[in-house]
């Protein structure tokens, strides 16, 4: 347990680095906070950086994610008083330490500490988090993010469909898997939806800016 702890932490602080940000100075010198959308992930990227920011962006973030739960899985298999890696499958004993490591990287970049605690929505690192836990989970999640995304043209849509989704899909998959892990995903999702709260509003109120790969927006 301390172990997971440790892990949480380390994945805390690894989930909250801004790629959105860091790229958008280093190729753009830009902020991307300061235009479009404010957000600091991929599609307030493209909207104000352009396509290569935004895919570096979509892949750094959803690198972080993935790696927390690649090194978090082994470390705490191995060290972790003797536990095999099967104890954290999903409907094993300790299945909701890997879902602790899910969360505390999407928290870290939804509350980044290097931002004063205010980060990104959570969707990328999400991703990479859910296609390292359970892949099968990440790929369908991401493809209904793409079918709702392709009919709306809306990222936001997507992004909300797949957070909706990620604590159904859990516990459909897996419906013995413990209370704990459930909680971690159930959590990734509300705080994911919450995240978009603005997305939320502006779709309601028609002022959500749809999906463009060629718009860029300066302010
Ligand atoms: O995942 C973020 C996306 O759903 C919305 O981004 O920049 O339009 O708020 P944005």
């Amino acid at each position: 347990i301390l172990l997971t702890a440790i892990c949480a932490v380390v994945s805390f602080f690894i989930g909250a680095i801004p790629f959105g940000l860091i790229l958008g100075r280093v190729f753009n010198h830009t902020d991307i906070r300061k235009a479009g959308s404010g957000n600091i992930g991929t599609t307030n990227a493209l909207r104000v950086a352009g396509p290569k920011v935004a895919a570096l962006t979509l892949l750094l973030d959803c690198l972080k994610g993935a790696i927390c739960v690649l090194i978090a899985r082994p470390l705490i298999a191995d060290l972790g008083y003797g536990f095999p890696v099967s104890i954290m499958a999903p409907g094993a004993a300790g299945d909701w330490m890997l879902g602790v490591i899910c969360l505390a990287a999407v928290w870290g970049h939804i509350f980044s500490p290097y931002l004063n605690f205010h980060g990104g929505k959570g969707i990328a690192v999400g991703l990479g988090v859910i296609l390292a836990w359970y892949w099968p989970i990440g790929l369908s999640l991401l493809g209904m993010f793409i079918v709702a995304v392709a009919i709306t043209k809306y990222v936001s849509v997507g992004s909300l469909a797949a957070a909706i989704g990620l604590p159904i899909a859990a516990c459909a998959v897996f419906p013995y898997s413990s209370l704990g892990l459930k909680f971690c995903m159930a959590m990734i999702g509300i705080t994911v939806v919450w995240a978009h709260r603005a997305n939320i509003k502006k779709l309601m109120t028609g002022k959500e800016s749809k999906l463009s790969f060629t718009k860029r927006v300066t302010e």
